[in-house]
């Protein structure tokens, strides 16, 4: 693959398989990856930790100039831990209890101006996949590939229930279905920066595709984008 870097841009609802594709596609690339989604997660998290009155904006500003966020390599899981005020809190982002709160934190324009400066930050030497709601739209707006995940809403709620099972056997399909409506609702009619298709992205439907075949198409496109099809000939996806 060539040496030239780009920066990819996934966006897309909740639970389509966006983070899956993501981490895949920077291994292959050895690019690196970023989870934005974790950032508000992380951001949240210290909101309820803390019992910080989002509905305050100054109360949310004081909050935000004590958080600092990073993303550690961890050679166990040969993944990026996120962590809190040097806390790895990956752990503990994924619970309910954040993702009935995170959409809410995220929709505040502190909280966005807050996590997208350092986003963009982290793009500056290119060489970069991040997942999220508004990469290709406010993060990346130049980004070389911009790719719009979605899949059928019942198979997103099933494939979130397994993952959310495996550590709370409680949970239900119903409370994961309506999570996934509310934040999904929340993301797209927001003010700042709402979830939608940049006019340039790529839609990708991983409804009927396994893991190897939409990442097989993807690095088809980061191709095509690093070497541009001569013309006339056909592209191959
Ligand atoms: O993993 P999942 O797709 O369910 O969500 P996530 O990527 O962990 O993101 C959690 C929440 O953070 C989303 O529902 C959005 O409210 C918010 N988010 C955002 O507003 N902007 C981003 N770039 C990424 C996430």
């Amino acid at each position: 693959m060539s040496t030239q870097k780009i920066i990819v841009a996934i966006d897309g609802y909740s639970s389509c398989g966006k983070s899956t594709l993501a981490k895949e596609l920077a291994t292959k690339l050895k690019y690196s990856y970023i989870d934005s989604g974790a950032m508000y997660r992380a951001i949240t998290l210290y909101f309820l930790r803390n019992h910080v009155d989002f509905s305050d904006h100054s109360k949310v500003l004081d909050a935000i100039a004590n958080i600092n966020i990073s993303f550690v390599y961890n050679e166990q899981t040969q993944n990026s831990d996120i962590h809190l005020n040097d806390e790895n809190v990956a752990p503990y982002i994924r619970d309910m209890i954040i993702s009935e709160k995170v959409s809410e934190v995220a929709a505040i324009r502190e909280v966005r101006s807050f996590a997208v400066a350092q986003q963009k930050r982290m793009g500056r030497k290119k060489g970069i996949v991040m997942d999220g709601r508004d990469i290709g739209t406010a993060v990346f707006p130049d980004a070389e590939l911009k790719i719009f995940m979605t899949a059928d809403p019942e198979v997103r709620v099933m494939r979130r229930f397994k993952e959310m099972y495996e550590t709370n056997p409680h949970i239900t399909i119903d409370e994961v279905r309506h999570n996934l409506e509310l934040r999904d609702y929340i993301d797209s009619t927001r003010e700042e920066s709402p979830l939608h298709r940049a006019d340039d992205a790529i839609l990708l439907d991983n409804s009927g595709l396994t893991k190897e075949e939409q990442l097989k198409i993807v690095l088809n496109w980061v191709t095509e984008k690093i070497t541009p099809t001569p013309k006339g000939a056909t592209p191959q996806y």
